[in-house]
Parts: C-alpha cells; sequence; structure tokens
C-alpha cells in the first residue's frame, strides 16, 4: 500500500455515534463541527481585540513582515490545521496583497474564498519541505494539542519560515478556573457526593482527554505545551506569550451563546467519549450538566495561550 493510500484511508471519514469522524483526529469533521470553529474564532477575536487574528502586541512585527514587497512576490501565509478556514480567509481579508494557504488533514474550506487565498489537504506531520524558506506568518490555532508528538511539527515550522518570518501560536487549556484564578474540581458521578462548586465541564474536559488516547493513543497534554515547544526550537525567538481566561457562562451575559458553545462543545466531544466505552448515559448525565453549568450563576472560566515568536535572521 502506498503512503498516500494508507494516509487517505486514515483520514476517511465514516459515521460514529451520528458525526463524521476520522482516524486520526478526535473531533468530528462535519458541517455542525465547522459551525462550532467559526463560534470559537468569535471567542478568540474577542480575546484578542483589535481585528482579531492575531494579539495586537504582535501588530507591529507582523505588519512589518507583511509589508508588500514587490509585484513578484507576494507576502505568504501558512494557517496549519485551518479547520472551517475563517482565520484563513479573513486574513486574505485584511491583507489583500498577500498569499494565503490553510492546510489541515480534511478538505475543508468556507464557500466563499477571496482569490488570494487556497486550501490544501494534507497532513502536516507529512512533513513540509515544499514550503522551505517560503513562508512569512505560520498560523497554528487549536492543533498542537491533537498531534501524537510536536518533535517533528516544531522543526517544520521552522523549516518554513523565512528568516524573520513570525509563528503564532495559540491554544486551549483543558483547565477550568473559578473567578479567583484556582483550579476547579471535577464534578463527581458518584452518587451522594456534594458537587457544589465542582465543574461538570471540568469533568467533561479529563473524560474527553482520557478518550482521546484511548481512541488515537497517547497525545500532547493539551495547553500545557507551549514553553516546552518553543524551547525545543531555541532559533524561534519568542517575542511574545500571553494566557486569557473566557467566562464560560458568556461574558457578554448572552446565556444562548453560552448554551450553544457548551453545548456544541459536549456534542463534538460526544463520540470520541462514546467511542472510549463510556455509557451513553453517562455522557448524557454529564452533557446535561455541563448546560446547566454554563447557563447558571457560577462563575467558571476556560483558559487560552497564545506565544508568538520569530526566526532569528
Ligand atoms: C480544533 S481544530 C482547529 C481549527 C482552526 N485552527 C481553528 O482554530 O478554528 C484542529 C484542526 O487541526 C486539524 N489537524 C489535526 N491534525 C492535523 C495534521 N496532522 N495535519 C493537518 N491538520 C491537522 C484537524 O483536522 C482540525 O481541522
Amino acid at each position: 500500500m502506498t503512503s498516500e493510500t494508507s494516509d487517505s484511508k486514515r483520514t476517511s471519514l465514516r459515521e460514529e455515534h451520528g458525526r463524521s469522524m476520522n482516524n486520526v483526529y478526535s473531533l468530528p469533521v462535519d458541517k455542525p463541527e465547522r459551525k462550532r470553529l467559526d463560534k470559537q474564532h468569535r471567542m478568540w477575536k474577542r480575546l484578542l481585540g483589535g481585528n482579531g487574528l492575531y494579539f495586537a502586541e504582535a501588530c507591529g512585527l507582523i505588519r512589518e513582515v507583511l509589508e508588500p514587497k514587490n509585484a513578484s512576490e507576494m507576502p505568504f501565509i501558512m494557517d496549519i490545521g485551518s479547520g472551517s478556514g475563517i482565520w484563513a480567509v479573513e486574513m486574505a481579508e485584511l491583507f489583500p496583497h498577500a498569499e494565503v494557504i490553510g492546510l489541515d488533514l480534511v478538505e475543508s474550506k468556507p464557500p466563499i474564498v477571496p482569490s488570494n487565498c487556497r486550501f490544501i489537504t494534507k497532513d502536516i506531520l507529512s512533513g513540509l519541505e515544499e514550503y522551505t524558506g517560503k513562508v512569512d506568518i505560520v498560523h497554528a490555532r487549536s492543533v498542537i494539542s491533537h498531534l501524537p508528538s510536536t518533535d517533528s511539527f516544531i522543526g517544520f515550522v521552522y523549516n518554513c519560515l523565512k528568516p524573520g518570518g513570525i509563528f503564532l501560536l495559540g491554544d486551549g487549556n483543558p483547565t477550568i478556573y473559578d473567578e479567583n484564578g484556582k483550579e476547579f474540581e471535577p464534578a463527581s458521578l458518584d452518587t451522594g457526593v456534594d458537587n457544589t462548586n465542582k465543574s461538570w465541564m471540568a469533568l467533561l474536559m479529563n473524560i474527553y482527554l482520557n478518550s482521546m488516547e484511548t481512541k488515537l493513543g497517547p497525545r500532547i497534554i493539551m495547553g500545557k505545551t507551549q514553553d516546552d515547544l518553543m524551547s525545543k526550537e531555541p532559533r524561534l525567538e519568542v517575542r511574545g506569550r500571553k494566557t486569557f481566561f473566557d467566562l464560560l457562562n458568556c461574558p457578554e451575559g448572552d446565556t444562548d451563546l453560552s448554551k450553544s458553545s457548551g453545548a456544541a462543545f459536549a456534542a463534538a466531544v460526544k463520540p470520541a467519549v462514546l467511542g472510549a466505552g463510556v455509557s451513553s448515559e453517562t455522557v448524557e448525565r454529564i452533557v446535561d450538566n455541563v448546560y446547566q453549568e454554563v447557563t447558571g450563576p457560577m462563575k467558571a472560566f476556560s483558559r487560552w495561550d497564545i506565544t508568538w515568536a520569530i526566526k532569528q535572521t
């Protein structure tokens, strides 16, 4: 079997617990998941401020590397694990003189794509040699925690970048925090246990991470890896690091959005959790409690980290 055939077999989609899944990734690959990622993109935009596509402090650096050069050389932006494609499209609209590509395991692109943006179906762990030294900005958001290892990944990023090029990294953290920045204890499924001041979302996260490992083997520990990852490639010089906390029961007080984000996340992790052998009764119980949590009065926060770095010249 050629590696291309085995690759397409690994990423070919099949129905699992009512959602489209493949063998390499723990979340669904379908329209509801693209809608969820678009919603999560709106959350990132709110957290990052400014144009929402990167953090304001990195703005000067980014504008500098994307400065129009000459007619024959367009600045080049690469979005790794582009998901619904929304970040790549918005970057292409913001920088019409740049070329933007989105790479993802599975074919997925928005219905309307500007002419300076395209999408390529590719497992980035198979190597990115064709882009060596060509890219001005590499963006990878909510991707590293889905990779079995980041050892080769960070080397690929380094090789793709031009000297002076920028790496933008973003990821969620599975820990749920209270309003004092203390980690919530996960709610317990045992009967008779008082779950006051415990988080069902924290429990769902734990169960999801375990299921991901059961299904796909050891993963990068979600959200705890940015410093580790960057320390593996010191020639990518870290210029900034920032942690954001986001109120799960929607900061704007919009309970419909809280409910639908919480519901969409719970629905997205359901096939992985059920596939790992957790009973549907248990999953439904957790999901119901997550809905109540994200629309209730308890202040619980998710955590999101970003790092930006420059390839030394
Ligand atoms: C949680 S989604 C994030 C999507 C997008 N970056 C965002 O922030 O909305 C992770 C994406 O990474 C992709 N992905 C996971 N492993 C990959 C790999 N080895 N090569 C390419 N894409 C990968 C998945 O298919 C999925 O679309």
